[in-house]
């Protein structure tokens, strides 16, 4: 039996009710109030509406209402409607598309939240006991599960990383604890009432074309339950892959490392930091985990050193002014540039004017061969006064190991060392899926827009989540979603065979130009450019210069302004009325948790509810 995830089932959003009022009987609808209703009052919008209520808001004007969620409206009215929705109910249910979502990470729920927008009905397999992956925490490491630190902060801001219909209550914090995001992800799926969905402690175990595939397009999915070890089969008419890839931890290989005597670990499973008390550590890598590992361990270590091969370009959460550093940089007048001038020119810009002034990469000795946006943001607040007081000493690339230390190259001693902590990445691997699937070509991961193989005969299984962005991942996860919602409902189309590849090529040849090698090159993406272009496929990328004829303070935010997700929900598909108001207001969300106001306004609310 598939156990449903009921822990979080929702209430119903809307309640419908028959009174008797002035001798008429009439219909109430009453909406619960939510995080995104309560937004939407506060900045008095009518936004999130359903193609139901949108009917009701259109025969409001004849009608009483009583405030922006409650109205009452006349029995034929509502007979009529009633017979229209029972009509369209029924419809629904016989197009009604079965999609099997693997994973129940950010980018699973959000497939389950994109599939539902477009009248599917999709079935959510997640190997773990909740929804979640990377973001929701839990002590144990589980294998090919992506692991967090108890201390771990998403890497951008808020506002930046937001999904395109939910802006985050103002009252979270702009750099969120994994516990907030968490929260706001929980949030986001009630809205769309998506956990009735899922099915957690079941693992897909294989995917393979059902025998009907050629005509049908349709996938078998064995699936196995955790629980009771009963494997079950089904058949579906779509597959999304949503089951991320910073889960499958990658091992440095240096000679001698088997004669270490000392601990050897990943930081996939580094939960804390007390088992370091008084050691010497050695952390080898300077990614994102290898920074949270030196900084962490470096309050309780004796010592600790830094190895890297190739240095690398540290930015800061907090930017200029103290804005967030994404908010600042990830906005179009900017990346514009890149259209125009060499990236090389623009990263050094970029560099020079952003990330030297807070730490000169020269002077730390850390400066690497590549350019700022030729590999992923390296993202720490703290590593420079670590090294300013010698917690962390940086060191080169490991010569060889013995027994007990570590020997790197251009130094004739051997450096003590009790433990040796591997920040050396991730690899990728979707073990269920037949070999001929995901393609792989002199390094070149053969994924149309990284989501789809192009030689499929059917564009019915796609993959999300798998990319590597320069920005937040999260709007990726759900554009990417909305896109291929928008496919399996047969309203858009994927080009011929050889577009793709065409398309596959280019994008792999300009990455191999701007990024620096690496066996996730291809999957590299800028974050504007990559969101316009599923985007424009959707129409829903907006279109400046109409703006600035029509709505020049709309037109002045898209700009200049940060590039927030909202936007892609000003028009198109599944347009959003908040939208506009959403990217308006974007500054008051991220300004109220850092102002006094704050305060007053809680205190005052506590008085009148006490
Ligand atoms: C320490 C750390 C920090 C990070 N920080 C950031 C950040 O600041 N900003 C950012 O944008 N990204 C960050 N990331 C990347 C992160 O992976 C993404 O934010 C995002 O969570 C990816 O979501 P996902 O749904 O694609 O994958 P995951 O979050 O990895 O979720 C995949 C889910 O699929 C499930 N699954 C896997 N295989 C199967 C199977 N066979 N059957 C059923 N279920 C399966 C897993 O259990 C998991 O729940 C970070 C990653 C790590 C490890
Ligand atoms: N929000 C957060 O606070 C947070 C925390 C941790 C991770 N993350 C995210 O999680 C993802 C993974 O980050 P990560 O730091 O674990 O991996 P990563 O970004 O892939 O970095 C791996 C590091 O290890 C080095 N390396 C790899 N193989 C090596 C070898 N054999 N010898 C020496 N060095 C080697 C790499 O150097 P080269 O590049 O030179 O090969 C690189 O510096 C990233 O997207 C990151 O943003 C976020």
């Amino acid at each position: 039996m598939s156990l449903l995830y009921s822990g979080y089932f929702t209430k119903r959003k809307y309640r419908v009710k028959s009174t008797k009022k002035d001798g008429n009987k009439s219909l109430v609808i009453e909406r619960k109030e939510n995080m995104r209703s309560k937004w939407c009052k506060e900045y008095n919008v009518n936004c999130d509406l359903k193609p139901e209520e949108q009917k009701y808001q259109e025969i409001k004007r004849e009608s009483k209402v009583k405030d922006n969620w409650t109205m009452t409206m006349k029995t034929e009215e509502v007979l009529e409607m009633e017979e229209e929705l029972k009509k369209s109910k029924n419809n629904t249910i016989k197009r009604k598309k079965r999609i099997a979502v693997i994973g129940a990470g950010c980018s699973g729920m959000a497939a389950v939240a994109m599939l539902k927008e477009e009248g599917m009905e999709p079935v959510c397999f997640e190997k773990t006991d909740k929804p979640g992956g990377t973001w929701c925490y839990r002590e144990e490491t589980i294998e090919g599960v992506a692991s967090i630190m108890p201390t771990t902060i998403i890497n951008h801001s808020k506002e930046m990383g937001a999904y395109s219909t939910f802006p985050p209550p103002k009252e979270f914090n702009n750099y969120m604890r994994h516990n907030e995001v968490y929260e706001y992800f929980i949030e986001y799926w009630s809205q769309y009432d998506c956990f009735r969905h899922v099915r957690v402690n079941m693992d897909v175990i294989s995917v393979k074309r059902a025998k009907d595939y050629d005509e049908t397009g349709r996938w078998n999915i064995t699936v196995k339950n955790l629980m009771t070890n009963e494997i079950s089969r089904d058949v579906y008419d779509g597959v999304m892959v949503c089951v991320g890839h910073i889960n499958r931890p990658k091992m440095g290989n240096f000679p001698g490392l088997e004669k270490f005597k000392g601990k050897i670990m990943h930081t996939h499973s580094l939960k804390g930091v007390d088992e370091f008390k008084g050691q010497k550590v050695v952390i080898v890598g300077i990614g994102c985990s290898a920074l949270d590992a030196a900084v962490e361990t470096s309050c309780v270590a004796k010592q600790v050193y830094l190895s890297t091969k190739t240095g690398a370009h540290i930015m800061t959460r907090v930017g200029p002014r103290g804005y967030p550093m994404d908010y600042v940089l990830l906005r179009r007048y900017l990346t514009g540039f890149l259209d125009y001038w060499p990236r090389d020119w623009c990263s050094e810009f970029l560099e020079k004017k952003y990330l030297d002034p807070k730490f000169d990469h020269k002077m730390y000795n850390i400066r690497p061969q590549y350019h700022m946006l030729s590999k992923d943001p390296i993202i720490n607040d703290h590593i420079g006064s670590k090294l300013l007081s010698g917690s962390v000493i940086l060191k080169g690339d490991i010569s060889y190991i013995t027994e007990t230390g570590v020997v790197f190259k251009g130094d004739n001693h051997e450096t003590e060392a009790d433990s040796i902590i591997m920040a050396t990445g991730y690899t990728w691997k979707f073990p269920f899926l037949d070999e001929d699937i995901i393609l792989q070509e002199d390094g070149r991961i053969k994924l149309y827009k990284c989501m789809y193989p192009p030689h499929l005969k059917h564009s019915t299984l796609v993959i999300t989540g798998f990319v590597l962005v320069w920005g937040p991942g999260l709007p990726v996860g759900e554009i990417q979603a909305r896109y291929a919602a928008h496919i399996f409902s047969g309203k858009g189309r994927l080009p011929s065979v050889k577009a793709m590849e065409k398309d596959i090529e280019r994008r792999h040849n300009r990455n191999a130009k701007w990024y620096a090698p690496n066996d996730k090159m291809t999957i590299r993406v800028d974050y504007i450019q990559y969101m316009d272009e599923i985007a424009s496929l959707l129409g829903v990328k907006p279109n400046l210069l109409k703006l600035f004829f029509t709505d020049v303070r709309l037109f002045w935010k898209l700009y200049w302004g940060p590039s927030v997700s909202y936007q892609y929900r000003l028009k198109g598909p599944h347009k959003w009325r908040g939208a506009r108001d959403a990217i308006m207001t974007t500054e008051n969300r991220l300004l109220y948790p850092l102002q006094l106001d704050r305060v007053k306004e809680d205190k005052e609310h506590n008085r009148t509810h006490t």
